[in-house]
């Protein structure tokens, strides 16, 4: 069992958990992900890992009330415990694997799309551990769905903040922040890492590749076993099979077959209704 030892609400119906599991947090890296299993017949539910601190052996996990596995993950408080909480799982963030004379020549700007910010920022946190200064830009529909700005402000050089209907910072969606930054201030970037919805990731990587900015996404399809078994993450990358539990979840965004990925998502909504319907009587 994996005991809650924190709930905070970031948002109206965006969670964060400080979970208590000792071997993920001694092992996981920035870009992995785990499992959860709320009970014995609880749906897998997979979630990037948004922090973890070793000597305390928690794993911290942000969740957004979607459908209805989440709706009942979210009725858990602290104290109450998880049946399953499995991983580390998928690759980690090549950042954490590349040398320090590539990570020197690199100037990124992270781009974290509403509940994708909860990925993006250990990795940010992870540079500047490791010394080396990042931008991240911040996007959400309004203010009150802007997440862990704060903390990422603790770790990025600079963080720019963009609201889609101009409510807080930049007036925008993050692709118009980007081309703000690259062609009004002169910002030169040679990586972009974008993490948030599919379609965000898709419009970010044609920007960038316009841009010429070499781009890394991480793909978060519907998810099963989580261990290469049972194909249900499988997605196209480069005309290429890949299943994004054990290959990914980061891909090259301008390799993404984003289109393919966004109807395979789209193939188990009315499944998912049907069972919130199910959780309401
Ligand atoms: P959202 O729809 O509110 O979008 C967040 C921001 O992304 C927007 O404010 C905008 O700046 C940008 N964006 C969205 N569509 C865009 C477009 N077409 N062009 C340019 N920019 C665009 O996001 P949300 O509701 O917080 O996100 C929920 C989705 O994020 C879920 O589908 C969830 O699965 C996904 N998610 C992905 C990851 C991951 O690892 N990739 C992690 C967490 C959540
Ligand atoms: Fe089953 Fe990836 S989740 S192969």
């Amino acid at each position: 069992m994996f005991k809650i030892l924190k709930k905070e609400y970031l948002a109206d119906n965006i969670i964060l958990m400080d979970i208590e599991a000792p071997k993920v947090a001694k092992s996981c890296y920035p870009g992995q992900f785990v499992i959860v299993k709320t009970d014995e017949k609880g749906e897998r539910i997979p979630l990037t890992i948004c922090d973890y601190d070793r000597e305390a052996g928690s794993v911290t996990i942000v969740f957004q009330t979607l459908g209805s596995s989440t709706q009942k993950m979210a009725a858990y408080n602290e104290g109450d415990s998880f049946r399953d909480f499995s991983g580390p799982l998928g690759c980690k963030s090549e950042l954490c694997t590349e040398s320090r004379e590539e990570l020197q020549k690199k100037k990124i700007l992270f781009v974290a799309g509403g509940v994708g910010t909860a990925p993006v920022y250990p990795q940010v946190k992870w540079m500047k551990e490791n010394g080396y200064d990042v931008d991240c830009v911040i996007g959400a529909r309004n203010k009150d769905l802007i997440i862990l700005e704060d903390a990422m402000k603790e770790y990025a050089k600079n963080v720019y903040v963009a609201t889609d209907d101009g409510s807080y910072g930049f007036k925008g969606n993050v692709n118009d922040k980007i081309k703000d930054l690259v062609q009004n201030e002169g910002k030169e970037y040679n990586l972009v890492i974008a993490i948030g919805p599919v379609i965000m990731m898709k419009f970010v990587s044609l920007l960038t590749k316009e841009l010429g900015i070499p781009t890394i996404v991480s793909m978060n399809p519907i998810m099963v076993d989580g261990t290469g078994m049972c194909g249900a993450c499988r997605l196209t990358v480069g005309g290429e099979v890949k299943f994004a539990c054990v290959d990914g979840p980061e891909f090259d965004g301008h390799l993404v077959n984003f289109d393919e990925s966004i109807k395979r998502q789209q193939m188990y909504k009315s499944e998912e209704g049907r069972a919130i319907l199910k959780q309401r009587e």
